[in-house]
């Protein structure tokens, strides 16, 4: 289920934009990483364009996390370049929302779920400002968004894997950014979090933002994404869903045969 016109307050970065050109896409070229001396990622080229929900696919080991990672600085690269917009992506951080893999978060910091989603309007307000009622707004629709507002005052260690979750992606919308990247959003959490975390995932691409999602469950739910990027430690295949989903790519990347939803395809 798509819900439209879904939009936060004071938020003109929300409205859609009927079109895109190649430039509004992220393109990957010749990126390459290595870990002391293991190489990690081999020569990847792929573009992720906007008003699509993009996938990266690919076995455990196979790169996933690393490639986002290279994409925002957070990993060093050995080789190839990032750009959106034609600039690199590295020197436009502020335009991303990026949300890391669960195991990734120290859950006994202590904040509350509010805390977690003001943190998403530092980069528009400054941290010695202190935050406007615009800001409050949009921490608020955002939590509603994905209803977690009655926890607004909860420490967000005593929430469940998938309450987490969703009080992270509000935070990614509360940044207002243009590029939201997930890596295993969902490992760990119910379905009402899944299906909410679709839904919005859904109207972020339909108002043109670039949405990128690192999984690596080839169920059902893959039928969700509109483009994959389907990796091993090099690129395999990327396109649309359709294009990417053969059997032949699977088995090049996950070895053997591979069974997935194929009514994805
Ligand atoms: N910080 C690191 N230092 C050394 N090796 C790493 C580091 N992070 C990941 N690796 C290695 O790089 C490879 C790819 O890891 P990763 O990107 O996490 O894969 P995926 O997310 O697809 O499971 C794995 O072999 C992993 O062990
Ligand atoms: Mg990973």
């Amino acid at each position: 289920m798509r819900i439209a016109n879904f939009s936060l307050a004071g938020d003109s970065t929300f409205e859609s934009v009927n079109s895109y050109t190649a430039t509004a896409a992220i393109n990957i070229s010749h990126l390459g990483v290595h870990y002391r001396t293991q190489e990690a990622l081999r020569d990847v080229n792929c573009i992720v364009k906007p008003g699509r929900l993009t996938g990266i696919f690919g076995p455990n080991g196979a790169g996933k996390s690393t490639l986002m990672k290279a994409m925002l600085g957070l990993v060093p690269v050995s080789s190839g370049k990032v750009l959106y917009q034609d600039k690199p992506l590295m020197q436009q951080l502020g335009k991303v929302a990026y949300v890391p893999q669960r195991s990734q978060i120290d859950w006994s910091y202590p904040a509350t779920v509010w805390d977690v989603v003001m943190m998403g309007r530092v980069k528009k307000t400054g941290w010695l400002r202190s935050f406007s009622a615009v800001s409050r707004q949009v921490a608020k629709n955002a939590l509603q968004r994905v209803g977690m507002i009655e926890y607004c005052d909860r420490p967000i260690g005593q929430l469940s894997g998938g309450q987490q979750q969703r009080v992270f992606l509000a935070r990614a919308l509360a940044q207002q950014a243009d590029i939201f990247c997930f890596d295993e959003p969902f490992v760990g959490i119910d379905q009402k979090t899944q299906t909410v975390i679709f839904e919005v995932f859904h109207e972020l691409a339909d108002s043109q933002k670039i949405v990128l999602v690192v999984n690596h469950d080839l169920g059902e739910s893959i039928s969700h994404f509109d483009d994959l990027i389907l990796l091993n430690r090099e690129l395999i295949a990327t396109g649309s869903r359709q294009q990417v989903l053969t059997e032949e790519n699977l088995s090049h990347a996950y070895g053997g045969k591979v069974m997935y939803f194929s009514d994805a395809a």
